[in-house]
């Protein structure tokens, strides 16, 4: 099969090795990858915002499938476009992608089909004045959302009445996260433990892959700014085969009926971010991809054939026994730019990475390449990912951490604990 994988961060590099271990792969090109997607792929210098450009190039090249990593492109409707040309996608369309792309659209879903997730309203700028009504009768801390994607920023925990109402300034009235921002979800604050969990589907069926945990916040011991995500591991012994059940009944089966339903069929990978209560697990959000740095972490636990199960799935009659989980576990630590999730300088040399074991899988996100020399180019710069065949998270996390010794270049940052909540609890 000739395959094209579109995106750029550490999330596609962990998918185009996965890809590419698949005896089904004949060819797999990345539009446009990064320097580390190149050691398994193709790189085409084709901007994932270049949908006519991807659309020629599918085409032109006769691929028998797409695999799409980030969620503008999905939010945007390229799954449909190429679709229209009678290329395959794993991906879902526009219209199922509005779960993550219109927090509003996936709320009243939830509460029309009784779907556990917090209590909420929904505020457009024009009502301004009823929202802050509504702030001054809530108990705090409050939640505030950005109807739209606002590159990861458009969650605002208010601890108080002034702080919400300057959140909702900042959506209304400054247009800080421009149109994502003219309407909000203002909704209940959860406590409990978050986890991740990938539902692979076809539309009706699906396969659950391992149970991640994304450490959101940029400090130790979660402290600090919302970050895109500073590290992750898998499986968390936090979701028992009893709570997953839970989650197939109560989550996963109702909303792939609701999307159904709106003549909105989802066909992907549905990410669902879930606040594990001691009511019972909740959602927190749902995505319309893969997340990053989850499937760093997850992909590696996946015995099988990996391009079987997305394309068996893209097919509309998923293979469910396509890929199996291994028993192993694994952790990867983001190192980033200082400066990150604010402003960041690049450019700065990679040194080292050529020391690092084989068996450690060194996920490049914000990376390029210039006259041979790899170079800063994001925030999140690399995935240090390590796995082992039994699921020992204490040893993963040893591996895992070893090579950041090796590794250099000016201003690198990394959380020291991740995975350490598991291995406490566990222990
Ligand atoms: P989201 O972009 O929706 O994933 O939100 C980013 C982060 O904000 C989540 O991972 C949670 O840590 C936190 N968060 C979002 N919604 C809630 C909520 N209702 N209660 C508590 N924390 C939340
Ligand atoms: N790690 C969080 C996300 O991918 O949305």
């Amino acid at each position: 099969m000739r395959i094209v994988l579109i995106g750029s961060g550490g999330r596609e590099h962990a998918l185009a090795y996965k890809i590419a271990e698949s005896k089904t792969c004949s060819k797999l090109f990345i539009l446009p990858g990064n320097p580390g997607t190149k050691q398994v792929g193709e790189n085409i210098p084709i901007e994932q915002n270049d949908y006519l450009g991807i659309v020629n190039f599918c085409m032109e090249q006769k691929i028998d499938l797409v695999v799409i990593g980030p969620e503008k492109p999905l939010i945007d409707g390229l799954t449909d476009k190429l679709l229209g040309k009678g290329i395959k996608v794993f991906g879902p369309s526009l219209r199922a992608a509005r779960i993550e792309g219109e927090k509003s659209f996936a709320k009243k879903l939830m509460k029309e089909f009784n779907i556990p997730t917090a209590a909420f309203e929904l505020f457009n700028k024009e009502n301004y004045d009823d929202a802050i009504i509504y702030l001054h009768k809530v108990s705090y801390p409050i939640v505030i959302k950005a109807d739209g994607i606002a590159a990861g920023k458009g969650v605002i925990i208010a601890d108080s009445f002034e702080d919400a109402r300057e959140a909702l300034k900042e959506c209304f009235i400054n247009s800080s996260f421009g149109k994502a921002g003219d309407k909000v979800v203002i909704e209940e604050f959860m406590i409990g433990q978050e986890a991740s969990l990938f539902a692979i589907t076809d539309g009706s069926d699906f396969v659950l892959l391992p149970v991640a945990q994304d450490h959101k916040r940029i400090y130790d011991g979660d402290k600090g700014k919302n970050t895109g995500g500073m590290g992750a591991y898998a499986p968390t012994p936090f979701v028992t085969e009893q709570i997953i059940e839970l989650i197939k009944q109560e989550i996963i089966i109702p909303i792939l009926k609701a999307m159904s339903e709106k003549d909105s069929p989802y066909i992907g990978c549905l990410y669902c971010g879930l606040m594990l209560t001691n009511r019972g697990p909740k959602v927190v959000e749902f995505n319309c991809r893969f997340g990053d740095p989850e499937t760093q972490v997850v992909l590696p636990l996946l015995d099988g054939n990996f391009v079987e199960l997305l394309f068996s799935a893209a097919n509309g009659k998923i293979n469910k026994g396509a890929v199996v989980y291994n028993g192993g576990a694994s952790v990867c630590v983001v190192v980033s730019s200082k400066g990150y999730p604010d402003n960041y300088e690049k450019g700065f040399e990679i040194r080292g990475l050529s020391q690092v074991p084989k068996q450690i899988k060194v996920f490049h996100a914000g990376t390029k390449e210039v006259n041979g020399k790899i170079l800063t180019n994001g925030g999140r710069v690399l995935g240090i990912t390590s796995f082992t065949e039994k699921n020992d998270l204490v040893e993963a996390k040893k591996i895992a951490y070893e090579p950041l010794a090796k590794i250099h270049f000016d201003g690198m940052y990394y959380r020291n604990d991740i995975s350490d909540k598991a291995i406490l609890y566990k222990n």
